[in-house]
């Protein structure tokens, strides 16, 4: 029997393997706070598909710490009785201390952004994490060059990785998978996206690894078919699942001014975060 103190979680690699091969994408959702996981964990269980459970530092933070997500995520897999693969992944840990944090409450896989530095320290940094992560099991992602944020145009200042910084990171380094910033920014897209997709299928005719694309907001259904046929394997949204459950918690309070149990407010929001996998993992074609 499995009890509290067992982990259920696995790591990116074999997930991302299979996905990579059958040219789909595995949906990397970040999570909030128990409700979205048990959503998530809910929904991804009945379509049978594996999922990425993505913490940032800060949502880690506001859910009481790395522990305190590690032991919901994996008692939620318990007590709902989820079967399908979930990984625990940190999203954008940004030093080796958070990373290392983060694994040893339990995370089964890691993103280090070294993105902000140059070549050698991503290198350095990224390796750093790998030696910590791989004798325990934990599955990492890096990134090189840099992905915009919503106050980016999808132009400018958006610096686009490279062949050679891609193989450089990925020879120097061992990692499980890379997310090259070709275009793509967090949140929404100024104008249509453009995303470097010569660079992406050079990338991946090169490297054995699976690619990862961040900012899966707002990408429209043809470029996010593309992009996996360019070697993406798993596709990060955030801001599109945040949008439609703050807009029902929004329409359920404008007419339900006298509830006040938070059960009921909160998971107002459970239908339009469960229609809106849906259509994400549809448009992924994400499979066991
Ligand atoms: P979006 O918020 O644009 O969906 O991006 C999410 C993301 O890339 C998290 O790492």
């Amino acid at each position: 029997m499995i009890k509290l103190g067992d982990s259920m979680l696995v790591n990116c690699n074999e997930m991302l393997k299979k996905a990579k091969e059958g040219h789909y994408a595995v949906p990397h959702l970040n999570i909030n706070n128990l409700e979205w996981t048990k959503y998530i964990l809910e929904k991804c269980n009945e379509l049978n598909i594996p999922i990425i459970l993505g913490v940032s530092e800060g949502a880690a933070k506001y859910m009481g710490g790395f522990i305190a997500v590690s032991s919901m995520v994996n008692g939620l897999i318990i007590s709902l009785k989820i079967t399908t693969p979930v990984c625990l992944h940190l999203d954008h840990g940004s030093s080796f201390e958070s990373c290392k944090e983060a694994i040893d409450a339990g995370f089964t896989s890691v993103m280090i952004d070294g993105s902000k530095h140059e070549l050698a320290k991503n290198i350095e940094l990224t390796k750093k994490v790998v030696d910590y992560a791989h004798p325990r099991g934990v599955s990492v992602e890096a990134e090189i060059g840099h992905i915009g944020g919503s106050e980016d145009n999808v132009s400018s200042n958006i610096l686009n990785a490279t062949l050679e910084d891609c193989v450089a990171l990925y020879q120097n380094t061992g990692i499980d998978s890379l997310a090259p910033a070709l275009g793509s920014v967090h949140g929404f897209y100024k104008g249509e996206p453009n995303l470097d997709f010569v660079t992406m299928e050079n990338i991946n005719r090169t490297l054995p690894i699976p690619l990862v694309l961040h900012g899966g907001t707002g990408i429209p259904e043809d470029m996010i078919k593309k992009a996996i046929s360019c070697g993406i394997s798993k596709i990060n949204v955030n801001t599109e699942l945040q949008v439609v459950w703050s807009k029902a918690l929004r329409d359920f309070v404008a007419v339900n001014e006298n509830i006040y149990d938070p059960r009921k407010i909160i998971g107002s929001g459970e239908k339009a975060i469960k229609d809106q996998i849906n259509k994400i993992v549809t448009i992924f074609g994400t499979r066991l």
